[in-house]
């Protein structure tokens, strides 16, 4: 958050706590519909719910073999009766209705839909089912309502654990009902190989199966593949009968499951199987296959084969993320290829790779997605870009004439801890809350309409090397991908964070009901800041994922109980404040405190100059914490890197001087630093705090070490610097010295 220019900056941790301006009386439906028209009054749900339904025979098939999972009991009307329906769904392929749009109309003579196609009637029958929760009565309403996006997706990682098909579609029952209408199904890894292919038999006997249920403990093994039926053997992969039930069951959810077959790089399995497909033509010495060999294109075309005979998908993943060059560097076959096709670097071998493929499989009427690293060396003519290191990529693409999907890492990756990593299971990475999910905008009115008409829609990512069980999986799913379906369908003009967290409050606790073990959202208060520099004060609010939910505090350092103050409305902060604050379910206490001390400290807007080896990392925007001013801007980031408070140093040093402007009394001099190992990012080794009043002669006022027991630890957050008896000083510098080389990331250097 850089400083602005006009004196007040409003930034929150999470939008959840954004306050919602003008939120309508809502309905409880998620994904909110485009246009609702609602009455205060209610029609009676009768005990058995009529329809009839003008659609063409195969779609009235398809409605008719869904309806058994439809939780109404809707029953087509006998042909005899003369009974009025009480649901009629009329679909009219002309009309004006889009693809996936429905006009749903609820009064005293029953409900009516309207849609262009199945899908939009599915969609209406989705709304009318949350409509209808609690069983009784239904409200007099008039919906209108389309999609934002066409492309609403879930990304399941089933290599790095194997999750059998029950569980997919488990979860295609789920997401379907918020109108979720891809999943991308990650097939292939270097954890394992996960579909049958006529030919290849060694993939699914052998590199489908490792002796460690726990990707963890897989390192015993020396990551090392075993056969099927050896003892202990974990694992498992799909067979085509599978696969063709997973994708008829989604299919009359109208989810379309698009295969990821993972190229050139995430290999490591395949050349477990056939490690002649390797540079060294050994297993295990590499993750990239070798493309200087043809027997690499061979397999490759061979599996989408069966790929494109099994799946109907138009799209084929083809993975092309995070393949390394080095194998291809060394390796002669390579390097012949490259002299060969006027290759000039790795970059464009791989671009090689992906614009064959791509050809083999525009050439059986399909087309490619890819990650975006596809787009390094050249993009290949008709790729679809799936954007993930950020959204660069996917606007890179859009502009560039294709189309884009968007799932960045900062709020699409359902993989990564969604509350303090301190109170979470281990998970990737940094802290993606519900918030910050809810959000995401893919195509913010900045790009413009010439691009933003090629950006497709948003998915939810979730890698399994850290989801060991069913139970966890569906901990990381629910409830950010409903998030997700609120970004990828909601029109921006009703997407309320406030009426949101009412909502998702309430469907946390329906789909319990249902056999689903969501997150149930934190139990920590949460804080947001504005700062206003000309009045030099710090406003701070308090506030909860949860709802209904008290906020109880103290200002003195004692524990809130039941009795303590209820907080109504923000605190301004001119000095310092230290907070306790705690969430309170009626008289019981959640979670565990907020220990929090915000300061209006002596170093906010003042000038800060890092030095020449000690700036810090400028190859990803969110992680510049606000660039040169972040880290004297009063605002203290949360617990994600990615929040864009923090500021990340790799591999140097953070190593800054503070020009206070005059030469001031100093007593405290700390920054917050964080270590999250999952995705190395350490604590420093230590940090030096020296000050100078003429910014030449530098005096050491102490250092701060971190101790042994801290640096073993997966997950801590601690301040480091400083504090002692008062001293004067014009110039502070404060040095945080790597011990890893990897990633450091602060937030604030708080000058008292
Ligand atoms: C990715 O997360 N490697 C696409
Ligand atoms: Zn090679």
């Amino acid at each position: 958050m850089k400083l602005l220019k006009s004196p007040l900056i409003i930034v929150s941790i999470t939008a959840l706590l954004l306050a919602a301006c003008g939120t309508p009386k809502e309905l409880s439906i998620i994904p909110y519909p485009q246009f609702e028209k609602t009455s205060s009054k209610t029609v009676k749900l009768p005990s058995i719910i009529t329809f009839t339904a003008n659609l063409p025979k195969n779609d009235m098939d398809d409605l008719l073999a869904y309806l058994p999972s439809y939780p109404l009991p809707l029953k087509l009307k006998n042909n005899e009766s003369n009974d009025t329906p009480f649901v009629s769904i009329k679909v009219a392929p002309d009309s004006s209705i889009s693809e996936e749009g429905y006009n749903l109309t609820i009064n005293k003579k029953g409900i009516n839909i309207e849609a262009k196609s199945a899908t939009g009637a599915f969609y209406a029958l989705q709304t009318l089912a949350q409509l209808a929760r609690n069983g009784k009565e239904l409200p007099v309403t008039t919906i209108k309502d389309e999609p934002r996006f066409p492309y609403r997706g879930l990304h399941l990682d089933v290599s790095r654990h194997f999750f059998n098909k029950e569980y997919v579609m488990k979860q295609l029952d789920l997401i379907a009902t918020y109108k979720i209408n891809r999943l991308h199904w990650h097939l292939t890894d270097g954890a394992g190989w996960r579909l049958e292919i006529p030919g290849y038999p060694r993939l699914t006997e052998f590199a489908a199966w490792r002796k460690a249920a726990n990707l963890q403990d897989w390192g015993k093994y020396d990551h090392h593949f075993c056969e099927k039926d050896e003892e202990g053997a974990y694992g498992g992969y799909y067979t085509e009968a599978d696969v063709r039930e997973v994708v008829e069951y989604a299919r009359l959810r109208h989810i379309t499951v698009i295969p990821e077959i993972e190229m050139p790089g995430h290999s490591s399995e395949v050349l477990a199987a056939y490690p002649q497909l390797s540079c060294t033509g050994e297993p295990y010495t590499s993750g990239e296959v070798c493309i200087g060999n043809e027997d690499t294109f061979k397999f490759f075309e061979d599996v989408l084969d069966e790929v494109i005979r099994i799946f109907p998908s138009h799209y084929i993943h083809i993975g092309g993320d995070e393949a390394s060059r080095r194998h291809w560097k060394a390796c002669p076959k390579c390097q012949q290829r490259m002299k060969d096709e006027g290759l000039k670097n790795e970059s464009e071998l791989q671009s090689y790779m992906i614009s064959r493929i791509e050809k083999y499989i525009n050439s059986k009427g399909r087309d490619i997605i890819g990650w975006d690293e596809i787009l390094d060396g050249g993009l290949a003519p008709n790729a679809t870009v799936m954007s993930w290191r950020g959204t660069e990529g996917g606007i890179a693409a859009a502009r560039m004439g294709h189309y884009a999907i968007m799932t960045p890492e900062s709020h699409c990756y359902l993989d990564h801890y969604q509350d303090d990593p301190e109170t979470q299971p281990l998970a990737f990475g940094a802290c993606v809350p519900i918030g910050q999910t809810y959000s995401y905008n893919p195509a913010p009115d900045t790009l413009g309409t010439e691009v933003c008409k090629y950006i497709l829609g948003v998915q939810g990512n979730v890698w399994a090397e850290y989801i060991p069980t069913y139970e966890h999986g569906e901990y990381m799913i629910y409830p950010r991908i409903i998030a997700l379906s609120e970004v990828g369908w909601t029109p921006l003009k009703n997407k309320h964070p406030e009426s949101f967290k009412r909502r998702i409050n309430n469907e946390i606790r329906h789909i319990k009901t249902k056999g689903y073990n969501p997150f149930t959202l934190s139990e920590l208060v949460q804080t947001s800041q504005t700062v206003d520099y000309a009045k030099k004060r710090i406003t701070l609010s308090l506030t909860s994922e949860k709802h209904p939910i008290d906020i109880r505090y103290t200002t003195d350092g004692s524990e809130p109980t039941s009795s303590s103050k209820l907080y109504k409305k923000p605190f301004i902060v001119k000095d310092s404040i230290l907070l306790t604050a705690r969430l309170f379910d009626k008289t019981t206490p959640l979670g565990k405190s907020l220990h929090l001390r915000t300061d209006y400290h002596k170093g906010i807007g003042k000038k800060i100059t890092y030095a020449p080896q000690g700036g810090y990392y400028q190859h990803k925007e969110v992680y510049k914490g606000g660039g040169d001013t972040g880290l004297l801007d009063g605002l203290r980031g949360g617990k994600s890197y990615m929040d864009g408070r923090w500021q990340g140093f790799c591999p140097n040093d953070l190593d800054a001087t503070i020009d206070l402007g005059k030469i001031t009394a100093i007593h405290r001099v700390v920054a917050n630093f964080m270590q999250i190992r999952t995705p190395q990012v350490f604590l420093p080794a230590k940090v030096e705090v020296w000050v100078s009043t003429d910014g030449k002669d530098f005096t050491l006022l102490g250092t701060d070490n971190c101790s042994e027991e801290e640096a073993k630890k997966d997950v801590i957050f601690r301040d480091f610097g400083w504090i002692g008896a008062p001293v004067q000083a014009r110039y502070v510098r404060f040095h945080a010295i790597q011990g890893r080389k990897q990633f450091l990331f602060t937030d604030e250097i708080v000058i008292q």
